[in-house]
């Protein structure tokens, strides 16, 4: 027999977390709503043993329970046709944009990358495609992908109420970046911003969405990436809001006009800092100044160079905050540095 309880809707969390510390909720079982004449509300399924009550309700009979799909890991996935040496390679992690999963497989099991794509489509049915990723290079930061298995390579990947069009195997795009994408949808309100190394739009749309300055001036030198920041503007309507240019943000970056500059790079950044500074309006604004350095100097290098540069443009620094965003590489971190730059 399969046990259930039944509750009213409005107590059903309240005594989904009873079973469960109880030990006794039964996941293999969807939680389901039923609707009678006189009333409706939730079965909460229990296991076997469940007594005659289970959170403070009589156990009884459910009828026809509906199974919760089983989800295999990868390596049970594969377990029949890789070795236990093998099975050790699978990876653990992989990453889903939009309806691509794009999955790094160690060179040892080259010759079994196509069943690991065929296994990762079979668990995320939804998905178009397997891409094979090798890291990012280049002044672009481009991905070097294959396309292992599906239809495609591009896609909208949705995050945080914005929509990013691309091709994953021509731009990038840095899961690890999402807490300060989120960050920057909060900042900019009714100012003037310039986003120097804009990409596809990884800070500009998600600011024009949440913030909607009054103006952002979004620079990419990149052809293939400013198409699809062109397509992301389309798409997230906020065609009043961003001004794309496609260019060198060395040449291209206006002076004396933005509240908020935006230097979302890496490696060279600190090459890009005087134009940064320039653009800045003389009454002063504030810099996002994006470096990835040795953790030893994470405290004081990027600090030291924004420091220099104003100096060297006769301009006063005030850092506000140092943020650690991601691990980049063994011993180094990619930081931003907040600072206020003023006459
Ligand atoms: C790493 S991506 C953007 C990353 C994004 N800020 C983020 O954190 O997710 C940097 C972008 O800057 C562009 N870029 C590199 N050098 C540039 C330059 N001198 N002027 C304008 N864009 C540049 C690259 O093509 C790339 O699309």
């Amino acid at each position: 027999m399969y046990k259930t309880i039944r509750v009213p809707i409005e107590k059903g969390e309240e005594a989904r977390l009873e079973v469960l510390t109880a030990d006794l909720l039964d996941n293999t079982r969807k939680i389901r709503k039923l609707q009678t004449w006189e009333d409706s509300f939730l079965e909460i399924p229990v296991t076997e043993a469940a007594g005659e009550r289970a959170g403070n309700y009589p156990v009884v009979e459910q009828k026809d329970p509906e199974f919760l799909q089983k989800t295999f890991s990868l390596k049970e996935y594969l377990k029949d046709s890789f070795s236990e040496a093998e099975l050790a390679y699978v990876p653990s992690g992989w990453q889903i944009l939009g309806d691509i999963i794009i999955v790094s497989i160690p060179e040892s099991l080259d010759e079994k990358k196509h069943l690991i794509a065929k296994a990762l489509l079979s668990m995320h049915p939804k998905c178009k495609s397997v891409v094979r990723d090798f890291g990012i290079e280049g002044q672009f930061r481009q991905p070097k992908r294959e396309l292992l298995l599906g239809s495609g390579t591009e896609t909208i990947h949705k995050e945080h109420g914005c929509f990013f069009k691309q091709d994953v195997t021509k731009v990038m795009y840095s899961k690890g970046n999402l807490e300060e994408r989120k960050r920057m949808s909060r900042l900019g309100k009714g100012e003037v911003v310039v986003d120097m190394f804009v990409g596809i739009g990884y800070f500009s749309i998600p600011m024009a969405v949440h913030s909607r300055p009054r103006k952002i001036i979004s620079i990419e030198i990149n052809p293939e990436s400013f198409a699809y920041l062109k397509e992301n503007i389309r798409l997230n309507r906020v065609e009043d809001i961003i001004t794309p240019i496609c260019g060198d943000c060395s040449k291209f970056t206006p002076e004396e006009t933005a509240d908020r500059v935006l230097m979302g790079y890496v490696g060279t950044t600190h090459y890009y800092l005087e134009p940064a500074i320039k653009a800045l309006k003389n009454s002063g604004g504030i810099l996002h100044y994006h470096e990835t350095v040795p953790e030893n100097l994470a405290k004081t290098r990027p600090q030291e160079r924004i420091k220099k540069a104003a100096e060297s443009l006769g301009k006063k620094v005030e850092i506000l905050e140092t943020r650690r965003i991601k691990k980049y590489s063994p011993g180094v971190l990619h930081v931003v540095v907040d600072a206020r730059v003023f006459e």
